[in-house]
């Protein structure tokens, strides 16, 4: 399926310059959604996680449906003051500003595989501090999954020791 023809681009948004690659419009078509996901756990079938990891808000959208597919637990990586209970914090810096994520601290235990997952691949400061988090309690990532990369902002340069595939790439 040529995925691509579902992203919708949008032009200097949410700044000048930029090219918003939406994917709402993948999304909101049922088939191509499914298909999409599919992908995904066909990357994710050998590598046999214990767990999906996936940071809000789109990296929901990924990891929900892929863990469902696969049978695996979800667990949420969330922007600071969103998890109920202990957490683990970690500062990044996005592709437009900067934030805080956190993960519930017991939510991995030592030795757990996880297979992280996001919409989107752009300076990679997300699932570096994804990994991070995941690491530290004590997890293995033995997988990285996006819908998208943006080659030419060389996230993947912070990503070349671990397993990574995107289903598309600009
Ligand atoms: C976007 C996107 C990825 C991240 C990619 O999320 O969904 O998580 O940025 O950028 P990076 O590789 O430069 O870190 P955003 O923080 O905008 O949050 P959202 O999913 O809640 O919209």
């Amino acid at each position: 399926m040529d995925f691509k023809q579902y992203v919708t681009i949008v032009e200097d948004y949410p700044k000048e310059g930029i090219r918003f690659k939406d994917i709402t419009t993948l999304m909101q078509d049922g088939p191509a959604y499914k298909a999409a996901i599919q992908a995904l756990g066909e990357y994710a079938a050998d590598l046999d996680a214990d767990l999906i990891v996936g940071p809000e808000a789109r990296g929901f959208v990924v990891g929900c449906p892929l863990a469902v597919e696969m049978g695996k637990g979800f667990i949420p990586v969330r922007k600071a003051g969103k998890l109920p209970r202990e957490v683990l914090s970690v500062d990044y810096g996005l592709e437009y500003g900067k934030d805080s994520l956190t993960i519930h601290k017991d939510s991995i235990t030592k030795g757990q595989k996880v297979l992280i997952t996001d919409d989107l691949l752009a300076t990679g400061g997300t699932i570096e501090a994804t990994i991070k988090m995941v690491e530290e309690l004590g997890g293995v990532v033995v997988g990285i999954a996006f819908l998208i990369e943006l080659s030419y902002l060389n996230g993947r340069d912070r990503l070349k020791n671990y397993n990574t595939f995107s289903l598309m790439t600009y």
